[in-house]
């Protein structure tokens, strides 16, 4: 879609001041490109879409379609794979804090589920004994150290006794079965040959701590880079890892220690990588004005729209200046609409720009909309426009029942 200031113009008049347009195709080709750097290397590659990452339903049917397993991390998301459609069998339940009825739901539903802490050893324990029966398939968080990082807060530290004796709990009880290593980490500066040496560390643990248990898969999380246009990858002190970077460093490792196909399936959780790229968001400005040695232009939309995670880096802009825009040279702070005085959407914009012009913000697609509070201002609608120029509503504008309806007036 060729975006231009009328076209822009003409949809606020029906959808508001501020909006989203996500790119269905492109996170569809982003998936298939992620999943083909892996595959083509180690076939029993599979993703599980990080739903945490955007659950927009429409991305979520989109990696159904595609066949990937879902990965939530919480009851209310386990929900809404199963709204979505997806088999139990194909969500993995990861998180720190599953209540226990969702736990259990998920356990004899089938679903994948990863435990992150020995408090989910005792529920294991519970429920084996209240269905003798069923087979209980369970996988493990594994937590170490990979680089000169704070140790994560997250899974069995490895190191650590209670991992070993969670380990052979499990064992010993009569209907249960581990299926499964699960991680994830941010290795230093998210490099390729950083997830080439969490790859090797699970293979590792798989081949040894765990041979006995002859795994089905080895999970190896998310948190890789999304493909990102120059000037945001400027803002980065070193290189930004392509899909194939990483599906060579990872898929190398399984094909290396697995290579007659057999060995556990190499599952991977994306998220950023697969949604960053896909969502513009669209925005105008309202007001100009100079503040002592400050020009301040003000946005019909805050920080919390495009970077809710309170980031402070400037993501890559485009300003559609109006045909009658007095637009001035200058030097300017893009700010927000709610009240706080940190809420910049962008620092020192360079250039022209006037009242009445647009500015789309690019790479929003990931913990933007879905993190978004319900502060001040209804949420923005989130559109998607195909090549023959299509409207989709994909998420509609917030009114005041959808902010409200759950207190008591
Ligand atoms: C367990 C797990 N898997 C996958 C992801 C997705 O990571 P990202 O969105 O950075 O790709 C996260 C994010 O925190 C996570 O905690």
């Amino acid at each position: 879609m060729t975006i231009s200031w009328k076209q822009l113009n003409n949809l606020t008049t029906f959808f508001g001041d501020s909006f989203y347009i996500i790119d269905l195709a492109q996170f569809t080709r982003n998936y298939q490109n992620f999943l083909n750097a892996f595959q083509i290397i180690y076939p029993k590659s599979q993703i599980a879409y990080s739903y945490k990452t955007n659950y927009t339903p429409r991305l979520c049917q989109l990696a159904e379609e595609m066949k990937g397993y879902a990965e939530v991390v919480s009851g209310m998301e386990y929900e809404l794979a199963l709204r979505i459609g997806v088999a139990p069998e194909r969500i993995i339940f990861n998180g720190p804090y599953k209540q226990k009825a969702d736990f259990e739901q998920a356990l004899l539903n089938n679903s994948i589920v990863n435990i992150d802490s020995a408090y989910e050893v005792q529920y294991i324990c519970e429920l084996s004994s209240q269905y003798p029966q069923k087979m209980i398939r369970v996988g493990i968080r594994c937590n170490f150290v990979i680089g000169t990082e704070s140790p994560s807060r997250f899974g069995f530290d490895i190191n650590n006794a209670t991992f070993q004796t969670s380990i052979n709990v499990l064992r010993n009880l009569p209907n249960c079965k581990i299926i499964g290593i699960h991680c994830h980490f941010l290795p230093p500066e998210r490099s390729a040959e950083g997830y080439r040496k969490i790859a090797q560390q699970m293979i590792n643990l798989a081949l040894t701590k765990f041979a006995k248990d002859a795994l089905e898969f080895i999970d190896l999380g998310g948190g890789f880079f999304s493909a990102m246009p120059t000037e945001l990858q400027q803002q980065f002190s070193h290189s930004i890892p392509t899909f194939s970077e990483y599906g060579y460093a990872i898929a190398s490792e399984f094909k290396r220690a697995f290579p007659d196909n057999k060995g556990p399936e190499l599952i991977l959780e994306p998220g950023i990588s697969l949604t960053a790229d896909t969502t513009k968001f669209v925005t105008k400005i309202i007001d100009i004005k100079t503040q002592g040695e400050h020009q301040i232009a003000l946005a019909a939309a805050s920080r919390y729209d495009i970077k809710p995670t309170l980031s402070d880096r400037n993501l890559p802009i485009t300003v559609f200046p109006a045909p009658d825009s007095a637009s001035q040279q200058g030097v300017f702070d893009i700010v927000g609409s709610t009240c706080m005085e940190n809420d910049f959407l962008h620092h020192n914009y360079s250039g022209k720009l006037g009242v009445n012009d647009y500015i789309v913000f690019d790479n929003v697609g990931a913990y933007t909309n879905v993190l978004r509070p319900p502060f001040i201002n209804f949420a923005s609608p989130v559109l998607s426009i195909d090549a023959q120029e299509n409207i989709e509503i994909i998420r509609r504008r917030e009114t005041l029942n959808d902010i409200f309806s759950t207190y008591t007036f």
